[in-house]
């Protein structure tokens, strides 16, 4: 069968910048102080902390030429944008189409009778970034900063003028064998005349071969009409299930044919898989009970805020799962990135994805705009496997009874498969949703009375730890998210815990520490671990990784009157601790501390070697018998080499691809040392990479992170980076 379908063409390069207001669309055409930009873009690259959010706070102007073929006339063409921070404008040649409130979630123009055929048409986008109380999340004040620009990617979609608007794949009885891939959708017919044609709704496999797959009679839809109705696919015994062990992913796709034409197809990754909380307070995966451990994430990065490509959200998706062993992730306060959604179906992470907002409830439009960006974040995320639940109360809120009403019957509505949360933190506040998600900052986990029930954040501003911090404070903020995951562990009426926070992230005078950065992760802004996130690392089954890593910094004078627990996260079943000469063999865990934690932490009572002097220190992990692991520190750790390395061996020569580039000072036996504090010069020596970040840079917790941007050409680029005491490292990058 002939295929025509849909043309998309992503328009994420060669967009004018204007850093300033030019005041009106018709301004646009003289103004010549515009510097090229690629999508994702902010409004402006920051400085790791210190700097002044009032900067990105202002209105700025995008512009974009864009041709369209003679052929494309009488088509229907559609602008669609992932994420505008924080009010977009459009414009296409001159002609307003539309204003979008909201900076997470995506919206579409229909600029079909805006646009000219075989001629450039010119898209301009007016951004404004400022803090606008109608917009949530502000009104109020706000614990993270939010940046501002076209910080998602932006794309064309030419289709038919009868068209598929939206689908919605849902499996219905997934845990039988006659379980049944039901598929709503949406046709328009934008002619003045009725139309009649075949949907084929088919599902496939990774690959896209087929695996089943049913045609309807004729439909036949009137002009200018929409039609919403449903397909489904039975007999999908044989379908593998989703999990967070092996994340089986399908895909989907919904055809009109028209005259044995396919004039109009959509695609969606999907994944069978059932996820309910239960009455018993537990969480069930394809009805196997599964404790949840998480941590919350904000989709910002150092220097670039939110504008970060495909790679660097794969590998936040990634960090959490692999390095941090987490099977849960919240997205702390809105709709995060697409590509970082796609990337937890596809590894496996489980997400409590949430509506915009923090503490703050604003007036009746404000309201409105909320539910719209609900109904906004439901449509473009209902299909991924991995979000297991709807944050349909504004974070921290106070009761709203009729607001929250309407938040949990929409998200019911759009999408009758998913259970709903509201994150509050007060126990007393009004029960509305499905799910009593709390944020219990006590210290403590607390019995939930027999509902469905899960903690949302823990630790953060009780314990703020920064990675520079002295050993002595990391190890107890390391200890504070061990106990309480250990606590909830021990209790079958809870379904999990998500603590505060995976990474530090920028924020607001008011929070933080001050110099505009919270450090409440376990990683630092650059995802590089503190003390706290080799708790979580160590809960990884060893016959995955095996884990040992000592949290401390090994230097002597670090702690209040001397150290005297030395604490080591480990799966291993025992270790050997030998400091100077002595030797303490077999140490096994603290299970008797931590009752519930699979490895719960070793710990070494210091008494034992008081008496002689510091010394070097060496641990050796056993699984089995057998030595698996061993760490040495030297006495004398002093910073003695520079250590560099990307965390991929290629990215894209697409202008537009990123990775992180992360260096260290490090002593005699490779680790990294406690508190270099060099300054870096960091040089790409072709020219293939653009630096993001500070450059020089000075060393923090004798580490530091920047980013590497890629240019269009390919190549190998040889990256060097030296220090003021004269330190060299090299570090090379294939651009493919
Ligand atoms: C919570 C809030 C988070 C973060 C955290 C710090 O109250 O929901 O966004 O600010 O406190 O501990």
């Amino acid at each position: 069968m002939k295929r025509i379908g849909r043309v998309v063409k992503e328009l994420n390069e060669g967009w004018i910048f204007f850093d300033y207001d030019v005041g009106d669309v018709s301004s646009l055409d003289t103004a010549r102080d515009g510097r090229r930009v690629v999508l994702p873009h902010m409004v402006k690259t920051f400085p790791l902390s210190n700097f002044d959010d009032k900067d990105y706070q202002k209105i700025t102007w995008y512009r974009k030429e864009v041709s369209l073929p003679s052929s494309y006339a009488g088509k229907r063409i559609f602008l669609e944008f992932d994420g505008v921070m924080l009010v977009a404008t459009v414009y296409v040649n001159g002609k307003k189409v539309g204003e979008h409130k909201g900076g997470f979630t995506p919206f579409r123009f229909d600029i079909t009778d805006k646009v000219g055929f075989g001629q450039r048409n010119t898209i301009a986008v007016k951004v404004d970034s400022r803090e606008r109380p109608d917009v949530p999340p502000f009104g109020g004040t706000v614990d993270y900063l939010t940046f501002g620009g076209i910080y998602r990617e932006v794309r064309l979609i030419i289709t038919d003028t009868l068209y598929i608007e939206d689908i919605f794949p849902f499996c219905v009885d997934v845990l039988s064998p006659h379980r049944r891939l039901v598929c709503n959708y949406v046709i328009r017919n934008e002619m003045g005349k009725s139309r009649s044609f075949n949907i084929r709704f088919s599902l496939k496999d990774w690959e896209g071969l087929s695996l089943a797959e049913v045609m309807t009679d004729k439909i036949a839809l009137e002009g200018n009409a929409t039609l919403h109705s449903s397909i489904e696919l039975t007999d999908l015994a044989s379908v593998r299930l989703w999990d967070i062990e092996e994340p089986w992913l399908y895909k989907v796709e919904l055809s009109i044919f028209e005259n044995e034409r396919c004039i109009d197809s959509v695609e969606k990754s999907f994944g069978f898989r059932e996820a309910r909380f239960a009455e018993d307070g537990g969480f069930y995966l394809n009805g196997r009970r599964i404790k949840l451990i998480g941590l919350n994430r904000h989709q910002n990065y150092p220097y670039i805020g939110p504008a970060a490509p495909r790679r660097l959200q794969y590998r936040d998706a990634d960090i959490l799962k692999y390095e941090l062993g987490l099977n849960i992730v919240r997205c702390s306060h809105y709709p995060q990135s697409p590509h970082f959604l796609d990337r937890c179906d596809q590894i496996g992470l489980l997400v409590f994805e949430e509506l915009p907002g923090w503490q703050y409830i604003g007036d009746e439009e404000w309201k409105r705009t909320s539910l719209n960006e609900l109904r906004e974040m439901i449509i473009r995320d209902r299909h991924h496997p991995s979000i297991i639940l709807w944050g349909v109360r504004i974070n921290e809120s106070r009761d709203d009874d009729e607001f929250y009403r309407k938040t949990n019957a929409l998200a019911h509505e759009l999408d009758p498969t998913r259970q709903t949360g509201g994150v509050r933190n007060f126990r007393e506040s009004h029960f509305l949703e499905d799910v009593f998600t709390y944020n219990d900052f006590s210290g403590k986990i607390q019995p939930p009375n027999h509902i469905p029930y899960m903690v949302t954040e823990f630790g953060g501003h009780t314990f703020p730890t920064k990675s520079f911090d002295l050993s002595q404070r990391q190890v107890e903020h390391a200890l504070l998210h061990t106990r309480i995951q250990d606590e909830q562990l021990g209790r079958s009426d809870i379904a999990g815990a998500i603590g505060w926070c995976s990474f530090d992230y920028n924020t607001h005078v008011d929070f933080g520490s001050g110099d505009r950065i919270c450090y409440h992760g376990v990683c630092d802004i650059f995802r590089m671990p503190k003390f706290a996130a080799m708790f979580y690392k160590s809960q990884i089954p060893v016959e995955k990784r095996v884990v040992l890593e000592l949290a401390d910094l090994w230097a002597f004078g670090d702690w209040n009157h001397g150290i005297e627990q030395l604490v080591i996260f480990s799966n291993c079943d025992y270790i050997d601790v030998i400091i100077g000469g002595r030797e303490l063999k077999g140490l096994k865990a603290r299970s008797d501390l931590f009752r519930n934690l699979r490895y719960p932490p070793f710990i070494v009572e210091m008494h034992q070697f008081w008496g002689g002097k510091w010394k070097d220190l060496t641990v050796v992990g056993y699984v089995n018998g057998k030595e698996v692991k061993r760490l040495y520190y030297p006495m004398d750790r002093r910073p003695v080499r520079l250590c560099a390395w990307c965390d991929d061996e290629q990215i894209l020569a697409d202008n537009r691809d990123m990775t992180w580039l992360r260096f260290a000072m490090v002593d005699s036996a490779g680790n990294i040392a406690a508190y270099a504090r060099d300054i870096v010069w960091i040089e790409p020596k072709n020219k293939l990479v653009e630096i993001i970040g500070e450059n020089p840079f000075a060393l923090i917790a004798s580490r530091g992170a920047v980013f590497l941007r890629a240019k269009k050409k390919k190549g190998t680029e040889d990256i060097e980076l030296r220090t003021n005491r004269g330190h060299k490292a090299s570090v090379s990058i294939k651009l493919i």
